[in-house]
């Protein structure tokens, strides 16, 4: 989605706004630019199609000098990636940049029109800098102008505004989409996300939404949308600049992925006592009473973090004994589900940002419903919206398939689950004890499954250039075929399906042949022998299998045309250290392709719009 940085100060401001930029480039663009208020008082705008380096090339040799400036990573929704459709856009002195959707904007585009305006841009964001331009020239100063303009709109927004003619302000405001302040010494910053300011400061003010922030260059304010002054406090952040850098690897995403052992150890850090079997989850807020009143849970997320949530209801319901029904975000909504005061509404979400997931939450509070997210960014607004959080301390994830996220999820929810288990009676001390065992070894036998990462190289060379992948997993592994298909196609752009390996005779049988190589997830649980059978269809049909079994198991290499194995573990955990070759697998098939894999095409990181 759109990133957004601005910068009031001292410093020059053109390559903190291009630092920024390529800080939020994991959020997904086809084009960026920049405005920049000159030291002489003009105002330069600057915007190219395509990777900030284009934009680079186009800034080079202009001299633009100035201390105050506006910067944008376009993700299109209204008008195609074109210069004239990048942001930030302008009207008279008035230079905006935007992210969300303005879903008045026609009737509000028309009316611009009728009064004489002129629209350079197929976007939605053009409207808000012709108000904003309408409601100063009726002599508003720019905070009153931009207040002004944005009752006018329907929709959602976070937006960037600085007025040639005022260079000593630039405004800040968000409805529904994310926005921070960075609150630095004599200097201030917007930012769509925290990676792109903290370089310059770990002092950050997460807006809410009606909220707009005022910064000039020696004090700022925050206010409602109706002018009132909002008191809010400054957040220290913990993540530092490294944690958010390559570190020596060829992408992101390849970091993250060998990150895991580390971010599942900090997910379950201080949270657990072998010693007396307590489990600390302080945050999550909920009562041992609360919890032995629920009657059922709602899991409700998108994408990958919908898979840990599929996992997460068979964890659930076996070591709880609790109803779970799993939904995606989007659907939940617009189906008149059923919640009440007895529901656990459990959001997951990597950002805390994602619009379909977040108006799930709302509409589960609005009916009663207790809300629990887990989540990894610290003040997003998916927790500030929560009645409690549990955290998975993954560390920032810039890749935009997310690794590490998806497994520090899925190690939250086991820690959710084992903790309602023993508060609701379901687990008794002893059982208890073993599963924190099992847990805490868990980041060894990571550390064991990336030792394959070679292998999987040698595999990927042999298959990359096919077209259609079918993943197959049954039980609690079934998710995680979906979740490795859903990687492989994100990142390569091949298609790939997952699939029950129960369902495969009820349709997908029919699309195997030597074309179409399948991975089968056989770890070595209660359903082995079942999925043993779908790989003898798919054998009989010509297919080729790749199969990710258990460390030991020999006869299945004698059964398909490549296995890979992973250590044996509490098959609570096996679709952890299942996703690990599967990670892997779609990474290096993606190489090998040349796709770009921290920035796939038309994805973005976080989906901050419906
Ligand atoms: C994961 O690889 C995807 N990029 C995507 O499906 C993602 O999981 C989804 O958009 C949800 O994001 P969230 O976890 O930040 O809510």
């Amino acid at each position: 989605m759109c990133g957004i940085v601005g910068y009031i100060g001292k410093q020059e401001v053109l390559p903190i706004l291009i630092d920024g930029l390529k800080r939020l480039e994991y959020r997904g663009y086809d084009s960026a630019g920049v405005a920049v208020v000159n030291k002489d008082g003009r105002l330069d705008v600057r915007r190219s199609v395509g990777k900030l380096k284009n934009l680079e090339s186009a800034l080079e040799g202009k001299g633009i000098k100035g201390s105050l400036g506006i910067g944008h990573t376009r993700w299109a929704t209204h008008g195609r990636p074109s210069e004239e459709n990048a942001h930030p856009h302008r009207a008279g002195g008035i230079v905006v940049v935007h992210n969300g959707i303005i879903e008045n904007y026609i009737q509000l585009k028309n009316r611009l029109i009728k009064e004489g305006c002129k629209f350079t841009s197929e976007t939605d964001t053009e409207v808000i800098c012709h108000l904003v331009n309408m409601y100063s020239k009726k002599g508003n100063g720019l905070e009153e102008a931009v207040r002004k303009a944005l009752k006018d709109l329907h929709g959602s927004y976070a937006i960037g505004v600085i007025n040639e003619n005022e260079p000593d302000v630039l405004i800040g405001a968000r409805n529904g989409s994310p926005l921070v302040a960075g609150i630095g010494n004599g200097e201030y910053f917007i930012a769509s996300d925290i990676p792109a300011i903290l370089n310059h400061t770990r002092d950050v003010i997460f807006l809410d939404d009606n909220e707009m922030i005022i910064l000039r260059q020696k004090k700022y304010a925050i206010t409602d949308m109706d002018g009132m002054p909002v008191e809010k406090e400054i957040n220290k952040v913990m993540w530092n600049p490294v944690m958010a850098e390559k570190g020596g690897y060829k992408h992101f995403m390849l970091k993250e992925i060998h990150e895991q052992p580390r971010a599942i150890m900090d997910t379950i850090r201080g949270r657990i006592s072998q010693e007396t079997g307590h489990i600390y989850l302080d945050e999550m807020k909920l009562s041992e009473e609360e919890i032995k009143g629920l009657k059922k849970v709602m899991i409700v997320a998108c994408g990958t973090s919908w898979h840990a949530g599929l996992t997460g209801k068979f964890i659930i319901e076996e070591l709880v004994r609790l109803p779970v029904e799993v939904d995606i975000a989007s659907e939940f909504r617009y189906r008149n589900p059923i919640v009440d005061k007895d529901t656990l509404f459990l959001a997951i979400s990597q950002s805390g940002e994602t619009a379909d997931t977040l108006a799930a939450l709302r509409e589960a509070k609005k009916n009663g419903a207790k809300v629990v997210s887990i989540c990894n960014v610290v003040g997003s607004t998916i927790t500030r919206e929560s009645d409690g959080i549990v955290y998975t301390h993954a560390g920032p994830e810039i890749g935009v398939a997310s690794t590490k996220a998806f497994t520090t999820q899925l190690t939250a929810l086991f820690l959710l689950a084992v903790y309602f288990g023993v508060v609701r009676g379901k687990i008794d001390g002893k059982y208890l004890k073993e599963l924190l065992k099992e847990l805490v070894h868990l980041p060894l036998l990571i550390e064991d499954a990336l030792k394959t990462d070679k292998e999987i190289e040698g595999i990927a060379s042999a298959y990359f250039n096919y077209r259609d992948f079918l993943y197959l997993g049954r039980g609690i592994n079934y998710p995680i075929a979906l979740e490795g298909a859903l990687k492989l196609k994100e990142i390569s752009y091949i298609h790939a399906e997952g699939y029950p390996a129960g369902e495969m005779k009820h349709g997908p049988i029919a699309l195997i042949d030597e074309d179409m190589p399948v991975v089968v997830l056989t770890a070595d649980d209660k359903v082995y022998e079942k999925v043993l059978s779908n790989i003898m269809e798919v054998k009989a049909r010509g297919g080729k299998i790749i199969a990710i079994a258990s460390e030991g198991d020999k006869e299945i290499a004698k059964k398909v045309d490549s296995v890979l194995y992973i250590p044996r573990c509490n098959h609570f955990l096996t679709p952890i250290l299942l996703s690990i070759p599967l990670q892997l697998l779609a990474y290096h098939v993606a190489v090998l392709r040349g796709s770009d894999v921290d920035q796939p095409r038309n994805l973005a990181k976080s989906v901050t719009v419906e």
